[in-house]
């Protein structure tokens, strides 16, 4: 292996660090704690463990954490209720609705409902409005930690070519606004992309996040480029036990790239350590103040 592995783990943890001490200052020079609400609707097992380690998360850092657990039966009516008191609550300056949500209920109307400025998923349309014209917008949790990554890695990105492999709302459309605002030249490939190996070859940077476990060969991957790798997808293992494998091959990449996350452990710890960083940055928009620089797009 010749690749430098991007340690996702130790970064967030720098970033968890970073939040921490805004927070304290929050409390001390402004006697404002910023405060993030998480709503789960219905018990679907991986949602329960983000939500716990979200809620544990915000605590740590010296946030104040609102969980709000409804039934799976709960009506369309009363969770846009529960949405605007939220929006209402001085005391929540982020807002976060798990997704997926059970099936009779409309997320786009549910997530367009949230107040822009507390949309720390930046799922709202607004705020998908504001980051693909270049403004300033709250940013996706993935994307975000993908990009500081990055930037970490390579100071700046300024005309790298990249592939994002995945056109998804969530991770696939923002990060390639992302990486076009930071003035890379930027390819977004899909399913039908015609050539997909040689599309990734001309890549410096390559954004996987497809959700198909090691799709990416080593073969496909420029001698040196940097590969970031969204999937987390569990796969057979020995006898009856699995593992987390990510879109990339990651033992052929590692051997061709220049740099490398790994799964787990790459770009995971990153989203909500960006969920607390869009927090602070949130709090601090809604009460005039500076907001942390080095926690933003
Ligand atoms: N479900 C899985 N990941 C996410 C996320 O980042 N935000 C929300 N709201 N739901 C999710």
């Amino acid at each position: 292996m010749t690749a430098t592995i991007l340690d996702g783990k130790a970064f967030a943890a720098r970033i968890r660090g970073e939040v921490a001490t805004h927070v304290a200052r929050l409390k001390e020079e402004h006697g404002i704690t910023p405060g993030l609400a998480v709503v789960l609707v219905g018990e679907d097992p991986a949602s329960q463990v983000y939500v716990r380690s979200k809620g544990k998360q915000t605590v740590e850092v010296g946030m104040a954490s609102f969980e709000h657990r409804l039934d799976a039966d709960t009506s369309e009516a009363e969770l846009l209720a529960l949405v605007r008191q939220l929006n209402e609550d001085p005391a929540v300056h982020g807002i976060l609705v798990q997704l997926p949500l059970p099936g009779h209920l409309d997320e786009d109307l549910v997530i367009n409902a949230i107040d822009p400025a507390k949309d720390v998923d930046g799922f709202h349309i607004s705020n998908v409005g504001l980051l693909g014209t270049g403004q300033k917008a709250m940013v996706p949790c993935t994307p975000l930690g993908c990009l500081m990554m990055l930037r970490d890695h390579h100071g700046s990105l300024s005309g790298l070519d990249a592939v994002v492999i995945g056109r998804s709302n969530i991770v696939g459309k923002p990060m390639a606004s992302l990486l076009l605002g930071d003035s890379c030249t930027v390819t977004i490939a899909h399913s039908r992309t015609k050539d997909l190996a040689e599309v990734v070859r001309r890549a410096d940077i390559v954004v996987a996040a497809v959700g198909r476990p090691q799709m990416v060969p080593g073969d496909w991957i420029k001698p040196g480029a940097t590969v970031i790798d969204v999937g987390i997808n569990r796969i057979p293992a020995e006898g009856d036990k699995t593992r987390l494998v990510g879109d990339v091959d990651f033992d052929s990449a590692a051997d061709v790239a220049g740099a490398i996350t790994p799964v787990p452990g790459g770009v995971g710890p990153m989203t909500i350590a960006c969920l607390l960083a869009n927090t602070v940055t949130a709090c601090c928009r809604a009460n005039g103040l500076d907001e942390p620089s080095g926690l933003t797009a």
